[in-house]
Parts: C-alpha cells; sequence; structure tokens
C-alpha cells in the first residue's frame, strides 16, 4: 500500500466534496476526531453551505455541546447544538438488548436529522464514518449507528439526504495525522473514541433516566482522574443488577455496580487492557463509591480484545 499521504488527501476529498455538495450540507459532529475532521474538511470544501450540527442526544458526557462549541469556535467555525434528549430518552427507555439498542439509536439519529435537513434545506449530511465502523458492521460483531450501506438502507429513500463519508477508507491513526495537519487542537487530535450510541451503551441492559444520571457522573469521574493516563479508552460501565454492600453509616444498602474499561489499542480492532496502577484505581474507586450513593462496587475489567470487545454491549 502506498504511504499515507495527509496533506494529499486532505487536498483530493475537499475537491471531492465540492464536486458532490452543489446545494447546502450539515455535518453530524459530535466533537470526536473523526467527525472534527470530517467537518474541517467539509467547511474547507463549501464554507457556509455548510451548518456544523450536535445533536445533544441525552447519552453525551457532562459538558460535552458547551466543550464543542467553545473549541469549533476558537477555530473560527459555528456549531448549532439541538437538544433532542427527550426525544432520544424515550425511544431508547427500556430496551434491554445491546444490537437493539443500537437500532433504535440510529433509527432516532436519522429521523432527527432528517427534521434538521429539511429545516436547513441540506441535501447532504457528512458522516466521521471510518473504516473500522464499516468492518465491524460487516464482520456482524456489533451494527455501529452510523453505518447504513452495509445493513442495505438506502438514505436517500429512507430519510430523504444523502450520505457522504470522506474517510470511510482510513483508520483512526490515520484520521488523527489529518487532524494534526488541519491544525486542530490536541484535545480533539488525541482524543479518545466515545461510541456514537454513547452512554447508552454503557449501561448494560435496560436504559433508565436513573442509570444514565448515574453514568454520567461515574464518566465524569473517570476522566478527570484518567486524563493522563496512556490508553486507547478509559470508561466505566454501570452493569446489569446490584450487589450488596455498606453505606456510610454502617447501614446495609444494595447498589449498582460499575466496571472500569481501561484498554490500549492502535485502531480498536484489537486491544490490550491497561495494568492500571493501584492507587489510581483506588482513586477512583473511592470517587465513585464516596460521590455516587447509588453505586455499592467498583471492578476492574482485566479482558483482552478478543476475546471480549471494547465496549461491554
Ligand atoms: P468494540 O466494543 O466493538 O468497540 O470493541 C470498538 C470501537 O468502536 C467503538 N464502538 C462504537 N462506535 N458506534 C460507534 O460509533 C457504536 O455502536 C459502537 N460500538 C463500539 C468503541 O468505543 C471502540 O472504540
Amino acid at each position: 500500500m502506498d504511504q499515507f499521504d495527509p496533506a494529499k488527501f486532505i487536498e483530493e476529498k475537499v475537491d471531492w466534496l465540492r464536486r458532490e455538495i452543489a446545494g447546502n450540507a450539515i455535518t453530524a459532529l459530535s466533537g470526536g476526531v473523526d467527525s472534527s475532521v470530517t467537518t474541517v474538511l467539509g467547511f474547507k470544501a463549501i464554507g457556509d453551505r455548510l451548518k456544523a450540527v450536535f445533536l445533544e442526544d441525552g447519552f453525551m458526557r457532562i459538558g460535552e455541546s458547551k466543550r464543542i462549541v467553545e473549541i469549533f469556535s476558537k477555530l473560527g467555525l459555528k456549531v448549532e447544538v439541538y437538544d433532542v434528549q427527550n426525544e432520544f430518552i424515550a425511544a431508547l427507555e427500556g430496551i434491554r438488548d445491546a444490537e437493539e439498542k443500537r437500532k433504535v439509536f440510529r433509527e432516532t439519529f436519522y429521523r432527527v436529522f432528517s427534521r434538521i435537513a429539511k429545516s436547513l434545506k441540506a441535501e447532504i449530511v457528512l458522516q466521521g464514518t471510518i473504516a473500522a465502523d464499516v468492518v465491524e458492521t460487516k464482520g456482524g460483531v456489533k451494527t455501529q449507528h452510523n453505518v447504513l450501506e452495509q445493513i442495505g438502507i438506502n438514505p436517500l429513500e429512507r430519510y430523504g439526504f444523502k450520505v457522504l463519508e470522506p474517510l470511510k477508507e482510513l483508520y483512526k491513526n490515520q484520521v488523527r495525522e489529518l487532524a494534526k495537519v488541519l491544525k486542530l487542537p490536541d484535545e480533539v487530535v488525541y482524543r479518545r473514541p466515545f461510541p456514537g450510541p454513547g452512554l447508552s451503551i454503557r449501561i448494560v441492559g435496560e436504559v433508565t433516566r436513573e442509570k444514565l444520571d448515574i453514568i454520567k457522573r461515574a464518566t465524569l469521574i473517570v476522566d478527570e482522574e484518567l486524563t493522563d493516563i496512556k490508553c486507547f479508552q478509559a470508561f466505566p460501565v454501570l452493569l446489569e443488577g446490584k450487589a450488596t454492600g455498606l453505606s456510610k453509616n454502617g447501614s446495609r444498602k444494595y447498589g449498582y455496580m460499575v466496571a472500569l474499561r481501561v484498554v490500549e489499542s492502535e485502531d480498536a480492532m484489537i486491544a490490550k487492557y491497561v495494568k492500571l496502577d493501584w492507587g489510581r484505581l483506588e482513586k477512583v474507586r473511592d470517587r465513585i463509591i464516596d460521590e455516587i450513593p447509588e453505586v455499592a462496587r467498583v471492578l476492574y475489567d482485566i479482558t483482552d480484545k478478543p476475546p471480549a470487545t471494547i465496549e461491554f454491549e
């Protein structure tokens, strides 16, 4: 394979987008490196005929929309935030099965985008799909929320817009190279991947508002405590079921179980668990137990991929 040349790739894709987009387009921006690079390529190609749309879908991390708006405004680019969390949470509430959650998330996601595209008179949606998303869906491991073609859906017929995916053949490390060349800030270039369906798939089993609130608080703690750890991803997962523990006053409590997942990986296809320092683990454990009284246990996942996957769902 030819050596990957980020500058040449950018030039070619910007040209391609310019040729493909005659009118307006929107970009589905989550703030991760893939969608951020896609968004910048889109702006380079068609300027303000592109609208960057961030969906506050209820499964994003605390403070995320504000952060993304700030990062992009420093680059001179405007991001529109659409608060659609009630619609998403209502759609997912009560669903237990992981693939069913992805399916419902996907349908809600495209339905919302269809509405937004219509209102902005856009016929094209740019997405930051990368090779791993496509490969995993084709392999039948997990149906990523952003892959339509592989599951036989024609977005134009079903949702009224065409999807363009300029990064479809790339892997994560190549996308990071593009992000560097495009002068995105380091916090975007080296951002750890976050799944499209967000925290909905970090609650094992049924999604409820209570569980969502717990996983959001736990995620904030893990992000604060483990930002400097060299790893591909570091996140908590809210497990199904409860366990016995003791509350601060010594009485019995029956609380949730949180698993921590910290992995090293190049491209998410294979991953190794990270041998975190015990002191670090204890700090995270203490904060979760102290600050989230609904939680009774914190566990550490030492499974690699394979045999496990990175996410629990
Ligand atoms: P797994 O769990 O399959 O994850 O080992 C591989 C990588 O993909 C992310 N992931 C997803 N990303 N939609 C996404 O956009 C999804 O449904 C999804 N499921 C997993 C995961 O965080 C990891 O980086």
